[in-house]
């Protein structure tokens, strides 16, 4: 699996940066080409020397070379790494990451990295538990970086708690399984509706509602990061298009979803449907603004718009088709009621009580159920998490435990 891979290895200032020796050593034992880039602090711990031993390349530091005033570009390395792994991550280098404070290669590179970043914290546990840490951490998780969990255990400072650096071989695997998840698509058609639809009543007016698109724009950034030929069709949202998605239709009504979704629907591999259509629309838009005529009440005449979700479940042909449920009351059976009636394969299903879920939140948390009625309850997580969850899962890849 790491074979081959470019990794360049950041080493921030902590006690742990003695057990990097021995993660560089795994990762070149696994056949990957490993380039070491250490913080001013770190080479207060280990010495530059043994790194560029282990790891066959001269290591990283200065932003210029001190006889020669040569520049080191950090932009290079950043393009070259498939997988960049800061281990140990410092309180501090975690801070700089969050906020990007580049005042060293470390940062730098980071900010120049085009592929997927991990971090292995390490500190003491009062400093990983302070909410200046917790928040620099979430901000990490939000840009999409991949926590690897500090353990509990025997701190360097004599006392017992939750910071202890994950041990080399725990950092191999999260690499390992980051490159075996990124093919888990590969070669896949995956097509995501997301957000809003907008029902026109007059050239100024609409019916809407709250959804923002950030889960359905996560789930075809984590399936172009897996390797899918990703069509987004996308409601009315101001959100940008994530990398490696290669189609986007942006809509405004159910219809206009509708047209979008069913002409490319044979193409399709698997459909995840996370936009919130409009069930019903005004029977006729009219061309001027509607005028308030004095009259204390007015009303509006609704037709059914057309149910994508439940067209797909009638025609499938091999498609995997994953719908969403978000509900306010009898969560679960009115989900798998939805899921019989369209024909679905999978539901994710989200509860409007639940304050860590729903419109608008970066977060969300899902329980997702099968055809088959096997249900995954997930904890609250990033909405971009809660994407790898629910990918794992409808491909068989699953890890409860939660993903970092
Ligand atoms: O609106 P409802 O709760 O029935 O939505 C469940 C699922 O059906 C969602 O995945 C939603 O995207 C999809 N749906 C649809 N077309 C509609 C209404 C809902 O595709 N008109």
């Amino acid at each position: 699996m790491l074979k081959g891979k470019h990794i360049v290895l950041g080493i921030s200032g902590g006690i742990a940066a003695y057990k990097a020796a021995y993660l560089l050593r795994l990762l070149v034992k696994k056949g990957a080409e490993v380039q070491v880039v250490i913080t001013p602090n770190g080479k207060e711990f280990i010495t530059p020397a043994t790194l560029a031993a282990l790891s066959g390349k001269p290591v990283v530091s200065e932003f210029f070379a001190a006889n020669t005033g040569e520049w080191h570009s950090h932009v290079d390395l950043g393009l070259w790494a498939d997988l960049m792994i800061v281990a140990p991550a410092t309180a501090s280098t975690i801070g700089k990451m969050a906020n990007g404070i580049a005042d060293n290669m470390l940062i730098t590179t980071y900010l120049s990295a085009k592929e997927q970043v991990m971090v292995a914290p390490a500190m003491d546990l009062d400093m990983w538990a302070h909410p200046s840490t917790q928040r620099n951490v979430a901000t990490l998780r939000k840009d999409g970086v991949i926590i690897v969990e500090p353990a509990s255990g025997e701190l360097a400072s004599g006392l017992t708690g939750k910071g202890r650096m994950e041990e080399p071989e725990g950092i191999v695997k999260a690499a390992e399984d980051y490159f075996r998840r990124r093919e888990t698509l590969r070669g896949k058609r995956v097509m995501v509706t997301a957000g809003p639809t907008y029902e026109n009543i007059d050239p100024v007016r609409f019916i809407g509602n709250y959804s923002s698109g950030k889960m359905g724009f996560a789930i075809a950034a984590e399936a172009a990061a897996r390797g899918a030929d990703v069509t987004l069709v996308a409601g009315p949202v101001g959100l940008p298009t994530p990398d490696g998605v290669k189609e986007r239709v942006d809509v405004t009504s159910a219809v206009e979803m509708y047209n979008a979704v069913t002409q490319r629907y044979a193409d399709a591999d698997i459909v995840v449907l996370a936009a919130a259509v409009a069930d019903y629309a005004p029977a006729t838009i009219s061309d001027t603004k509607i005028k308030r005529e004095g009259a204390s009440t007015m009303e509006l005449q609704l037709v059914r718009n057309p149910d994508i979700a439940a067209t797909l479940g009638e025609s499938k042909q091999g498609q995997t088709l994953v719908g969403f449920a978000l509900e306010t009351d009898h969560e679960l059976s009115n989900a798998m009621h939805k899921l019989e009636k369209k024909n679905l394969d999978w539901i994710v299903l989200n509860s409007l009580r639940d304050p860590e879920a729903g419109f608008m939140k970066d977060t969300n948390k899902v329980t997702i159920v099968s055809r088959k009625g096997e249900t995954h309850s997930f904890p609250a997580k990033t909405k971009r998490e809660v994407a790898a969850d629910i990918i794992d899962t409808i491909t068989g890849n699953k890890d409860e435990n939660g993903k970092t």
